[in-house]
């Protein structure tokens, strides 16, 4: 029995293990989904969490092996130990003293039926809680999976985008009913490829959902976005994503190595090393990589707790470089960074900018200075555009916003 007891001991701590390794896969998924699905990720996650999985069910069924070992022997101890008692018992009995021998095996009979029912009711306990936490998870579920094709027979699929955007009329609002938000309405943009455009704005404005909307990562209510002057729903959805490097607000860096997060969900085979440490470089971050115990080697830890917040941005900035796609999309990528690191990393932005269609949304003024149009946010609604010189002589929304 003891055998089987650190057997099982270990096994616990294995699955344990595995389940934080699984919890945390999943943890670092959810929050990171945009970074999941614009980086195509889906498949290496997939695969990681796969093997995850798989560890827990090898670890599961040898402790369920124990178990089922375990459970004989001491039911077959407990009936040696009974076989004895009674024995003693008909001794006893033999011996003419049968009636307190008959009320002892009672009391023991007695002694033995609670556990059976305690043991009911814990599975029950077990039953509810797991039914109680289940809820959540199926209302998750339940959420539609995104399709993935687009409904038109023969989506086209552009390999290279040349980068032009139109909103035309969008309407979008998160939730329904009671809980709707709505964000834009009647919304109109137009962005030449190649163009840089700056959105600025209160916080609140629609900013990062006007972004979100390109990536698809959700849909409008109503009007559409054109790519290159093809609706983006008519559009294959990874295809789409491929075109679009985006830089989060919420930095998202994942367990595992420099060089991994940088080539993210790229197949190890085809990382192009010296790639890497050239979007690095551009991003300011080959400095603090070099200065780690491996370099491009070194783990991160989760969430990259080893890291500074500008570092995460910088490295966030690194991935969208490597990524190389005719559009970029920046949503406050360069705040979490002090004055002296942002100006470097603005002028490889600025670099990276140059033959792609960028959007930056920005608090700090100073980095869209520099864009081609500055389109002023507000409720919404485009309220001001034009190019830095000719808003702040308007003296209108963006010169009060530079004032601040
Ligand atoms: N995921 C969401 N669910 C519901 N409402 C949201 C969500 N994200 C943003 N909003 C709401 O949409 C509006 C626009 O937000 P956002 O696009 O984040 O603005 P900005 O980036 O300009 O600060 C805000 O009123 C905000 O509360
Ligand atoms: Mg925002």
């Amino acid at each position: 029995v003891r055998v089987i007891s650190k057997r099982l001991r270990k096994l616990a701590q294995r699955i344990q293990g595995n389940m934080g390794t699984m919890n945390h896969i999943l943890d670092e998924n959810i929050k990171g989904q945009k970074i999941v699905k614009i980086y195509a990720g889906a498949r290496h996650e997939k695969s990681k969490f796969k093997h995850a999985v798989h560890q827990i069910r090898n670890a599961t069924i040898k402790s369920e092996v124990a178990t089922s070992a375990s459970t004989p022997i001491i039911e077959l101890l407990i009936v040696c130990v009974i076989s004895l008692i009674i024995y003693l018992m008909a001794q006893q009995a033999k011996a003419g003293e049968l009636t307190p021998g008959a009320f002892l095996s009672y009391t023991i009979m007695m002694g033995l039926l609670p556990s059976p029912i305690k043991k009911l009711m814990r599975i029950n306990e077990h039953i509810q809680r797991g039914l109680a936490a289940s809820d959540g998870i199926f209302a998750f579920l339940d959420e539609a999976a995104e399709p993935m094709q687009s409904s038109t027979a023969g989506a086209a699929k552009p390999l290279q985008c040349r980068g032009e955007l139109q909103f035309n009329n969008v309407d979008f609002a998160y939730g329904a009913g009671e809980a709707k938000t709505t964000v834009l309405s009647h919304f109109n943009l137009h962005i030449a490829a190649g163009e840089t455009v700056a959105l600025v704005g209160a916080s609140g404005s629609g900013k990062s959902s006007l972004a979100a909307l390109i990536p698809r990562f959700y849909e409008v209510s109503s009007g559409e976005i054109l790519l290159d002057g093809q609706a983006i729903t008519d559009l294959d959805l990874q295809a789409l994503r491929e075109q679009i490097a985006f830089v989060n607000q919420d930095i998202v860096l994942f367990d595992d190595t420099v060089e991994r997060n940088i080539a993210y969900a790229v197949p190890a085979e085809d990382i192009d090393r010296a790639a890497v440490e050239r979007a690095a470089q551009l991003a300011q971050a080959n400095d603090f990589i070099l200065r780690m115990d491996n370099g491009y080697d070194s783990n991160i830890g989760e969430s990259g707790q080893r890291l500074s917040g500008g570092q995460k941005q910088r490295l966030a900035i690194a991935r969208a470089i490597y990524k190389d796609a005719p559009i970029i999309i920046l949503d406050e990528a360069t705040s979490a960074l002090d004055s002296h690191s942002e100006s470097k990393v603005q002028q490889a932005l600025d670099s990276l900018m140059q033959n792609r269609t960028a959007i930056i949304i920005a608090h700090r003024l100073s980095t869209v200075k520099n864009a081609d149009r500055i389109v002023v946010l507000d409720n919404g609604q485009i309220v001001e555009s034009g190019t830095h010189a000719e808003l702040l002589a308007q003296k209108g929304h963006y010169f009060y916003l530079n004032q601040s």
